[in-house]
């Protein structure tokens, strides 16, 4: 790489809070340069590694803004068993679990899953996709996903998953981003770029394509609320 490209990755590696071992991690990855916002979405966000994401995700206010509304939604009990798809650092099973209710999340990161493991001890956390979640039909009685949605490519057969594994009325809580806050601190670009963003009709619309019903989203100063029932 040209010492013009290196400078200019470290620079957008800071803006990203990132550093050292983060250029050295895309240094040693041997991609070619066009891969490199990809490289850095999956680093940041999609599939999270190296200590400043374990740093972020497993700091108390990251995504409180989006588990709140979440949790508020599911109202979550002892009689509950939550799926959280793309648990991150397992903020949202610890409090789930505080409610009474088994919680299982699932992370196809392997440092967000050992995270995730340490931070909501009584959770059961698995290595997986949200496209194929490996669980029987009608297990669960919730399913949860924070800030994550945006990353689907295939947003409707994830959802279609979900509904299979929701028992009969299970519920539903998404809290994903907006196309009004592309380009914001909440959807910085580039990673933005490798997002998908709905409107609120469009986000409703993709849930009834899930075979989902009872949908509504909420809509937050551009931080959607979907919820909906299996
Ligand atoms: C931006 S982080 C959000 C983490 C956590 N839900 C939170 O709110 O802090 C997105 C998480 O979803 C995971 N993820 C993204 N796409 C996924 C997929 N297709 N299947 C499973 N996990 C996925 C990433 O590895 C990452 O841990």
């Amino acid at each position: 790489m040209s010492a013009q490209g290196t400078n200019r990755h470290e620079e957008t590696l800071r803006e990203f809070g990132l550093g050292e071992e983060d250029l050295k991690a895309w240094r040693n990855s041997d991609l070619p340069e066009e891969a490199f916002v990809d490289w850095l979405t999956d680093r940041v966000a999609r599939r999270p590694s190296g200590s400043r994401a374990r740093e972020v995700y497993g700091a108390e206010d990251v995504h409180g803004f989006a588990r709140r509304p979440i949790l508020e939604a599911l109202a979550l009990g002892p009689d509950d068993h939550l799926l959280e798809l793309g648990c991150g650092g397992g903020l949202l099973l610890r409090e789930a679990l505080a409610t009474g209710a088994a919680a299982t999340g699932l992370d196809h990161s392997e440092e967000m899953v050992d995270l995730a493991r340490e931070r909501a001890r009584g959770a059961q956390v698995l290595l997986g996709k949200a496209e194929s979640v490996p669980f029987p039909d009608d297990t669960f009685t919730a399913v949860a996903m924070s800030i994550v949605f945006f990353f689907f490519d295939d947003p409707v057969g994830v959802l279609l998953e979900c509904r299979r594994v929701l028992r009969p009325g299970g519920r539903l809580a998404v809290y994903t981003t907006g196309p009004e806050l592309r380009g914001t601190p909440a959807a910085p670009e580039p990673l933005a770029s490798r997002g998908h963003f709905h409107t609120d009709e469009e986000l409703a619309e993709l849930a009834r394509s899930g075979g989902l019903h009872d949908v509504a989203v909420e809509n937050d100063s551009g931080g959607q609320l979907l919820t909906a029932r299996a």
